[in-house]
């Protein structure tokens, strides 16, 4: 078969201005990056609490790699349920005041193998329209029916849910903090309609996680909702610092997806060293409040630099701040310009986003001084000057 649809496809995309390239980061990271050999403010990381470099993580990896070795040699259900595992399973638990928790290799796998755990034929999914690929793959992987609501539009879902009454199970998926829009989804009126309409609730925390709620157990502990629903996933790789996820909730939950879920059990265990640093993590995390302090005063800083600028900035308390360009190709031709002064702030383009609304998603760490926001907001005047 000729091969010649790849060259195809790929013109097809650079066409329409979506082509993707990879960057190359040559330094750890940290509030800056060294790209191209250039040093560059990084404003484009989900590493919220600036520790994906920090010492204590790596030394609890090395000390793990000593005592365990590198690799986990088999999946959880064969010989690769480590010490390690369970520990870190019962710490997540403790942080999140949950029953149970279960680690998973990453949060897209997370995400595609409970969704389709929980919902199977004759039963029905309720999806925010701005939710996680991860969330939408995890509806198509399960043989439900799933109804798209409008983002965090409750009167929507109310609707889908009274049109949903027939169906066995409905479950409600939505992330708690949007990775792409950084605004806040209305939990507690979700989890009022799920108990009015016999649903269940899950919620993603990939971007909450570590930086929303009390010790940073996210937006789900900081309503007070723990109980009311049934599946909370967060990440390990993003304000945590390291890599995997994680699925906190109760022991009957966790038990169901060692039985069913088919993410969990057909794929080699995640090694030792990524268990103990996420466990050094959740500590650091419980103890240096003062992060989450910063990185708050931090985002109040870029956000009022901005809107003295001109800029449109929404009013969310979190770490992610879109600036909407609309068009693709002029969205990815600011972030070029900012990075020619050493300023990198991610352009983000459909299918990611929808149409028309493409941006520059500006993240903000811990560890950014006011030197690195002012140089920010420098390089935001001198690109919008020139546009
Ligand atoms: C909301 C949301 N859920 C899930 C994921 C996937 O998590 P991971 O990077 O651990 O696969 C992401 C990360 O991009 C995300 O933004």
């Amino acid at each position: 078969m000729s091969v010649g649809f790849l060259h195809k496809e790929l013109e097809q995309i650079k066409d329409a201005g979506l082509y993707r390239r990879l960057r190359r980061v040559e330094s750890d990271q940290g509030p800056t990056l060294l790209i191209d050999g250039r040093e560059v403010v990084n404003f484009s990381s989900n590493n919220y609490l600036g520790i994906a470099n920090h010492s204590g993580l790596a030394a609890a990896a090395k000390a793990a790699i000593d005592r365990y070795g590198c690799g986990s040699g088999a999946s959880r259900l064969i010989s690769g349920n480590m010490t390690l595992h369970e520990e870190l399973e019962n710490r997540l638990a403790e942080f999140k005041g949950t029953e149970a928790a279960l680690v998973f290799n990453s949060g897209f796998q997370a995400n595609t193998g409970v969704i389709s755990t929980l919902a199977d034929e004759g039963d029905a999914i309720f999806s925010d329209a701005l939710n996680h690929a991860s969330i939408i793959d995890g509806c198509r992987l399960a043989r439900a029916k799933t109804f798209v609501y409008g983002h965090n539009d409750l009167t929507q879902l109310e609707d889908e849910l009274k049109r949903a009454a027939s169906f066995r199970r409905k479950l409600i998926v939505t992330e708690s903090i949007f990775s792409m829009d950084g605004d806040e989804a209305s939990l507690t009126e979700i989890v009022e309609l799920a108990e009015k309409y016999d649903a269940v609730v899950m919620v993603d925390e990939a971007h909450a996680t570590g930086v929303f709620g009390a010790h940073g157990a996210g937006v789900v502990q900081k309503l007070g909702l723990g109980d009311r629903v049934l599946v909370q996933m967060g990440t390990l790789g993003k304000a945590l610092g390291g890599f995997g996820a994680y699925v906190a909730g109760s022991r009957g939950l966790r038990e169901l997806l060692i039985n069913r879920c088919r993410s969990f059990i057909f794929t080699t265990s995640l090694p030792p060293a990524v268990m103990a640093m996420a466990m050094a993590a959740i500590e650091l995390v419980k103890r240096e409040p003062e992060r989450r302090e910063t990185l708050r005063n931090n985002c109040r800083r870029l956000k009022e630099g901005l809107r003295k600028l001109g800029f449109h900035v929404d009013a969310s308390e979190s770490p992610i701040l879109p600036l909407i360009i609309g068009d693709a190709g002029e969205c990815m031709g600011f972030s070029e310009r900012l990075l020619e002064k050493s300023v990198f702030a991610q352009g983000i383009r459909p299918p990611t986003v929808p149409p028309g609304t493409s941006r520059l998603r500006i993240t903000l760490m811990a560890t950014h001084t006011r030197e690195h926001i002012d140089r920010a907001l420098e390089a935001f005047q001198a690109v919008e000057e020139s546009r």
